[in-house]
C-alpha cells in the first residue's frame, strides 16, 4: 500500500490480481472478478451486466431481472428496485423498470400449506408461473440470496436450488447469487452457494471479502458471461464500468489476509461447528420459550422467529422484538432482528457471531437472549 495505493481499475494492481487468483480458486466455474466498494455496486455491476447482454445479443428484449420477497440486494435506486422487502422500499419510489417480485421460500410461512419436497417444487412453480406470465425471452436473470439474510434467515427447502438451476438453463436465464452477507465463510463453506451444490453464472459478495477491514466488494463471472461483451468488431465491447474506489489496493490487501486467516484458523470448520452448537443452543431455547416459534440457521449463522402464538404463527409484536434486542444490547450482545423490513413480520432474530466465536461465546449470547425473553415477556 505504501509503494501503490490506488490505481485504475481500467489496468489492475498486484495485490488486485493475486486476490483474483485466490478467490476464483474458491469457486470452481468462475473466473472474471470485478473489484467495487459496496455490496449494492457490485449488484449493480451485475444488473448492468444482464443489460448488456441483453443489448448486445438479444436486442434489448432480455432485460428483467428477478428478484424474490423478503431478499435484501442494496441501498440504492437499481438495488431497492431488486428489493423484495417493503417496508425498506418505502418512501424511495418510484423505482427502476425491468424488476420483477417471485415469491419467498419460507417453508414456516408456506403460502400454499404445503411442505418439505411439495414446498420446494410449489416454490419452484411459483418461479416459473412469473416467468411464463412476463415470458421467458424478457427474463435475463434471477438473482437470490443463497440464505435470504435480513429478511429473516430463510433457508429454501431441499429440492428447491435444484429447480432454480433447471428453471435458469429451460429459459436461458442467468443466475446471480448474492452472497454479500453469505460469501466467505459464515455458513460454514466459503460459499453459501456451495451449500446447495448450485453453479451461479454471477456473484456478487462484500461484507465478508475482508471482513469489514476494507471497503472492497466484488462481483465474479464465468468466462461465458466475460465473452459475451467480445467483439473485435465493436468498440464497444467490454463490460463498459469503472468504479473509482474499485482500483484502491487497500482492499485486496487486506482481502488476501483475511483468506490467508481464515484458512490458517480453520474458520470455514469453526463456522460449521459452532454453527451446530448455536442451532443446539436457540432449539434449546424453544423448548424452554413459547414465543420461539421457528430456528434456522446454517454456519455462524442462525435466526429465531418469535410468534404470540406458536399455533396461530401470529408473529410477536416487532416493539417487543426489538425490546428483547435492547435487552440483550444492555447485557453487552449485540443481536439483530428483522427491523422495518418484511411487513407485519419483523419478528425474527438474527444472530452473525464472529468467525471465532467459541463455545463460550456462543453460550454468552443464547443465555443473554434466555434472559432477555425472559424479561420482556414475563
Ligand atoms: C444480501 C445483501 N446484499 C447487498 C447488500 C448491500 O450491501 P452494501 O450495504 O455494502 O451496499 C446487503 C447489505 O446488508 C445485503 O445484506
Amino acid at each position: 500500500m505504501i509503494k501503490l495505493n490506488y490505481f485504475a481499475g481500467s489496468a489492475g494492481s498486484i495485490p488486485g490480481s493475486i486476490f483474483a487468483e485466490k478467490l476464483i480458486d474458491k469457486m470452481p466455474g468462475l473466473s472474471r472478478v470485478y473489484y467495487c466498494n459496496s455490496g449494492s455496486e457490485a449488484n449493480e455491476k451485475a444488473f448492468k451486466m444482464v443489460r448488456q447482454i441483453s443489448h448486445k445479443h438479444r436486442g434489448g428484449k432480455k432485460y428483467k431481472i428477478l428478484y424474490r420477497e423478503r431478499d435484501y440486494h442494496g441501498t440504492t435506486v437499481a438495488t431497492l428496485s431488486a428489493g423484495g422487502q417493503q417496508e425498506r422500499n418505502a418512501q424511495y419510489g418510484p423505482f427502476a423498470p425491468g424488476f420483477v417480485e417471485v415469491p419467498h421460500c419460507l417453508e414456516y410461512r408456506s403460502q400454499d400449506g404445503t411442505m418439505g419436497a411439495q414446498y420446494a417444487a410449489a416454490s419452484v412453480k411459483a418461479i416459473e408461473d412469473v416467468i411464463l406470465r412476463e415470458g421467458p425471452e424478457t427474463i435475463g436473470s434471477l438473482c437470490l440470496e443463497p440464505i435470504t439474510a435480513g429478511g429473516g434467515i430463510i433457508i429454501a427447502p431441499d429440492g428447491y436450488w435444484e429447480g432454480v438451476q433447471e428453471l435458469c438453463k429451460k429459459y436461458d436465464i442467468l443466475l446471480h447469487i448474492d452472497e454479500v452477507v453469505c460469501g466467505l465463510g459464515r455458513t460454514g463453506t466459503w460459499f453459501g452457494y456451495q451449500q446447495f451444490g448450485v453453479q451461479p453464472d454471477i456473484v456478487t459478495m462484500a461484507k465478508g471479502v475482508a471482513s469489514g477491514y476494507a471497503a472492497i466488494s466484488c462481483c465474479v463471472t464465468t468466462n461465458a458471461v466475460f465473452d459475451q461483451f467480445k467483439d473485435d468488431t465493436d468498440r464497444m465491447s467490454y463490460f463498459r464500468d469503472i468504479s473509482t474506489f474499485g482500483g484502491c489496493t487497500a482492499g485486496p490487501a487486506a482481502a488476501i489476509e483475511n483468506m490467508k486467516i481464515i484458512e490458517e484458523e480453520s474458520l470455514l470448520q469453526n463456522s460449521a461447528d459452532m454453527g451446530v452448537h448455536l442451532k443446539g443452543n436457540l432449539n434449546a431455547l424453544m423448548d424452554k420459550h413459547a414465543c420461539i416459534g421457528d430456528v434456522r440457521g446454517m454456519g455462524l449463522f442462525a435466526g429465531a422467529e418469535l410468534v404470540a402464538d406458536r399455533a396461530s404463527k401470529d408473529p410477536l409484536d416487532e416493539k417487543q422484538v426489538m425490546a428483547i434486542v435492547a435487552d440483550c444490547m444492555a447485557q453487552g450482545v449485540i443481536i439483530g432482528a428483522t427491523n422495518r423490513s418484511v411487513p407485519g413480520h419483523n419478528n425474527t432474530l438474527l444472530f452473525a457471531p464472529a468467525l471465532v466465536a467459541t463455545k463460550d461465546d456462543i453460550n454468552h449470547i443464547t443465555d443473554a437472549v434466555d434472559q432477555a425473553i425472559t424479561r420482556v415477556l414475563s
